[in-house]
């Protein structure tokens, strides 16, 4: 069986192959789909068949994914209103062209209508249960990565961690996400599946900030902000307004407690349980004090 990643090169999809890989899969077996080809060298230089594909560029992309028998789709990270909806739609169109028997979409928990980033992922779900192929949807939880933005150092720098609600969150790991997907792609049963990929606890802002401090060693607490607070934030550090609209969409997505969700999927499927807050913080700490 062939498997095939689109967004290859992006650090989910490399994660992923390096996940494939450590659990037994083929490389000759794994088709990698990426716009940055000469990024996967390594990957190329191992036997995995590395291709061109871009969604922005549709008409090469059944060339792409010919031969393909599973293909998993990471959604794009085009961040601009009513882009990615469309990006989607072309990959799983050109998959059903190329004859793809399964389609494997990376959603996000919370996909919902009303908000771009979450419809987009949405429409796209719609889309794949339509395509007729086989599908199996993996809605991700928000990584702990995220913090890396911006947010860990505010709290480390002034004490005070930003959030728009009291609501707890299940973020994870992004290697977690992944040793979950190959796990799944690896594995069988999984067609008309819907997993939600959450971290194995959900954490109020409170929480989060007492581990930020007890990890760095630092008094943190949570501080509950406005909305306009919270994108004022964002805009001063010189993020463009489609963007800050996306990042305080998820803000106000986990404000309303719709992030608060925890399944036992990651460990199902990657047979083994995801890390903590505090184990990843701990992990990176010598990174961050440098
Ligand atoms: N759950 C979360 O907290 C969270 C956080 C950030 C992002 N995300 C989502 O998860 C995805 C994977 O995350 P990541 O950590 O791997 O982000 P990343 O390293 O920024 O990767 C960006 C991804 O977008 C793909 N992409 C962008 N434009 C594309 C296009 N025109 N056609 C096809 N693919 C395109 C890239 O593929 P190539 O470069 O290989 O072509 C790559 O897989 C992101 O794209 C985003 O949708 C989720």
């Amino acid at each position: 069986m062939t498997i095939g990643i689109t967004g290859a090169g992006g650090q989910l999809g490399g994660s992923l192959l390096n996940e494939l890989l450590a659990r037994g899969a083929k490389p000759g077996e794994i088709v990698a789909v990426t716009r940055t080809p000469e990024k996967l060298a390594a990957f190329a230089a191992k036997g995995m068949a590395v291709r061109s594909g871009d969604f922005d560029a549709p008409a090469g992309l059944a060339a792409a994914f010919k031969g393909i028998d599973t293909l998993l789709i990471i959604p794009t990270s085009d961040l601009r209103p009513g882009i990615r909806t469309p990006q989607h739609k072309a990959a799983i169109k050109a998959a059903k062209e190329a004859g793809v028997k399964h389609l494997v979409y990376v959603s996000t928990v919370a996909a919902r209508p009303g908000q771009d980033l979450m419809q987009s992922h949405l429409e796209t779900e719609q889309a794949v249960f339509a395509s007729g192929m086989k599908w199996t949807i993996a809605r991700m939880g928000m990584y702990f990565e995220n913090l890396f933005m911006g947010a860990l150092q505010h709290a480390l720098a002034t004490g005070h961690f930003g959030a728009t609600g009291p609501a707890p969150v299940a973020n994870l790991a992004r290697d977690d996400v992944a040793a979950a997907l190959a796990g799944l792609l690896l594995g069988s049963g999984h067609e008309g599946s819907v997993y939600h990929l959450t971290g194995g606890a959900s954490l109020t802002p409170a929480e989060t900030a007492a581990t930020v401090g007890q990890v760095f060693g630092k008094p943190v607490e949570a501080a509950i902000i406005t909305d306009e607070q919270y994108a004022g934030g964002l805009k001063a550090a010189g993020l463009p307004d489609f963007v800050v609209e996306a990042i305080l969409g998820i803000a106000q997505t986990a404000a309303k407690g719709m992030l608060d969700v925890v399944t036992g999927d990651v460990e199902r499927l990657a047979g083994r349980k995801p890390v903590t807050l505090a184990a990843f913080l701990s992990a990176r700490k010598q990174a961050v004090a440098a």
